[in-house]
């Protein structure tokens, strides 16, 4: 099955509440929140009072991508909200495995790479993280352009979960729309992160309805990313 997790930061913020409805109403899998501190990444998004806000108005689980230096610091606040997805980027942080065990205590622990780092980081961490998130742009902002050399990045991921037989989902974020989402689900991931690719569609909820049903996977494999 492919989850999809709409990326709220490419969505009308002072429409918030009415946006929160209907990802109610459709019953999405996940909702991605992105969390940007100005250092790690250049532009400044959410913070914890925002998210307690988000929990207040879903039962939705949230899926939150932490953009920031130092980790560490904020994934205790995170997971006091009741936060079920929780991830952070390898990039961010010397000391990964510490952390992840710490994330896993109370919700599902994710690691996250940029585009520019490669797989094998990861030689001495499989099995630590419930989850594998792969920026397929470069973090900061949404509506960027899928960089089409990370298909093979997925593809290989995937490889190495299957071969070390692991409970580990598979999430991509970044430039994924109605057309390039089937191929990218194709190649193994399980959930799929959208913005643009749903908010900056005519139809938000038509867009997500169409990405919520099975056979658009099984019917609309493009090969155009
Ligand atoms: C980028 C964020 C993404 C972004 C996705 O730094 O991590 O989650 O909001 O937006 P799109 O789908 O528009 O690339
Ligand atoms: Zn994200």
């Amino acid at each position: 099955m492919v989850k999809i997790a709409p990326s709220i930061l490419a969505s009308d913020l002072c429409e918030l509440g009415r946006t929160l409805e209907m990802l109610n109403r459709v019953g999405v899998h996940l909702i991605h929140v992105d969390v940007m501190d100005g250092h790690f990444v250049p532009n400044i998004t959410f913070g914890l009072d925002f998210v307690r806000q988000i929990k207040r108005k879903t039962k939705i689980p949230l899926d939150v991508h932490l953009m920031v230096k130092n980790p560490e610091f904020f994934c205790q606040q995170f997971l006091e909200l009741g936060v079920e997805y929780l991830s952070f980027h390898l990039e961010a942080t010397s000391h990964p495995q510490r952390l992840l065990s710490k994330i896993r205590e109370q919700g599902k622990a994710g690691i996250v790479l940029n585009p520019a780092t490669p797989l094998s980081f990861l030689e001495y961490l499989w099995g630590e993280f419930d989850f594998l998130l792969l920026m397929t742009v470069n973090p900061g902002f949404a509506g960027q352009k899928f960089l089409p050399q990370m298909e093979g990045k997925i593809r290989e991921a995937k490889q190495k979960i299957s071969s070390f037989n692991l409970d580990c989902e598979l999430e991509i974020d970044g430039g994924i729309n109605l057309m390039n989402a089937p191929l990218i689900a194709s190649y193994g991931a399980n959930i799929l992160v959208l913005g643009a690719g749903i908010f900056g569609h005519p139809d938000p909820e038509e867009a997500l309805l169409r990405l919520m049903n099975p056979s658009f996977y099984t019917n609309s494999v493009s090969n155009d990313v």
